[in-house]
């Protein structure tokens, strides 16, 4: 029998995250107009079967538009000819748009979605580990400006989320990997047992096993989200890691992806905290960088990254805030000075750094 695990987001209204391997083709969606939002990659591979899924529903009329792949999507040129095309295929209120593809897909999709006629439904079904256990999850969309990541944005719910496992033997090992780093965070901040299930054994998308991590991973950001939809507090306890994370991206012009840069901001964080007197968890955070196998990192420098890192979202007039465990699964906000950011930095970079 199939295994599948639901998930429901405690929110108003709830809604609920279905995972498990070839559920895209059960889709069941009551609109009379559907358009399914694809990454341009997906095309040929999974969007006709989602198609197909949707069409067996005699009643609806269903369309597709093809988005540029991954992170290229997320601007305001195919913000703005995404939401012509909709006028044009005339999309009313009670219409849906459903993302397929990974987490730059649902923010773009969901944007889309929450601003079209200021508001229709919105579905993700997210392709890659990444979206399934963070993007997808919580109603966090957005584009990029040319000043900076995630600038306009809004909160859009989704009404409900299709995970299919089976769509991760299909990706990259590094892009399946990636998400891995979001996952690994959620048992940082919330779920021991995720934390072990994750160190216990080097995860594939054939893993046995795997759609129980990726459900107990969403569970973690369920929770959360359900606790704190608009990050006045708790949500923000999911950027774990980020803050170095973001910098890395920034510094290196994305060329270190976000799951890697994640795997290194943990190990960050974690030395921050060792600094700090809180518990020590920098032996875990190097074992998970040992399993991961991030790309090796070019020669940074502190005070370069240092200055992202001060404009990191967190920051804010009274200066930079970063999450820390005060043990595991116990994350607290905190400022930290400048002579403690350096020295974990010193340690985390002698840590870190290509070896020849
Ligand atoms: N990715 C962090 C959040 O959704 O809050």
């Amino acid at each position: 029998m199939t295994e599948l695990h639901t998930i429901t987001v405690q929110l108003h209204p709830s809604y609920d995250i279905h995972v498990g391997p070839g559920i895209i083709h059960h889709i069941r969606l009551h609109h009379r107009r559907i358009v399914v939002l694809a990454d341009e990659r997906l095309r040929d591979q999974h969007l006709p079967t989602v198609l197909a899924a949707l069409r067996q529903q005699q009643s609806a009329e269903i369309h597709s538009v093809v988005l540029p792949a991954g992170e290229s999507c997320k601007n305001l040129a195919v913000f703005s000819r995404t939401l012509s095309q909709l006028a044009q295929l005339g999309l009313s209120r009670d219409s849906a748009v459903v993302a397929l593809g990974g987490g730059a897909t649902s923010d773009l999709a969901g944007y889309v979605a929450a601003s079209y006629l200021r508001g229709v439904a919105f579905y993700v079904l997210p392709t890659t580990v990444l979206a399934m256990v963070d993007a997808s999850v919580g109603g966090k969309t957005g584009i990029n400006l040319p000043e900076g990541k995630n600038l306009a944005g809004a909160f859009h719910q989704p009404r409900g989320v299709w995970a299919d496992t089976e769509l991760l033997t299909t990706l990259p090992a590094s892009v399946f990997a990636e998400g891995m780093a979001e996952a690994f965070k959620h048992g940082l901040i919330e779920d021991t047992a995720l934390i072990n299930a994750i160190l216990g054994q080097h995860w594939t998308a054939h893993s046995p096993g795997l759609v129980a991590l990726v459900a107990q991973a969403i569970c973690v950001k369920a929770k959360i989200v359900a606790n704190d939809p608009h990050e006045r507090h708790e949500r923000a306890f999911l950027n774990y890691g980020h803050t170095l994370a973001h910098a890395v991206e920034a510094a290196t012009h994305h060329t270190i992806s976000h799951g890697d840069a994640v795997s290194y901001g943990l190990h960050y964080a974690a030395w921050l905290g060792k600094h700090l007197g809180m518990v020590d968890i920098t032996a875990m955070t190097r074992a998970f960088i040992d399993q991961q196998r991030p790309q090796p990192l070019p020669e940074l420098d502190f005070a370069e990254l240092s200055g992202f890192m001060n404009r990191d979202k967190k920051a804010d007039e009274a200066g930079l805030r970063f999450v820390l465990l005060e043990a595991l699964a116990k994350p607290v906000l905190m400022r930290v000075d400048d002579a403690t950011q350096a020295a974990a930095y010193a340690d985390w970079w002698h840590d870190v750094k290509p070896t020849v």
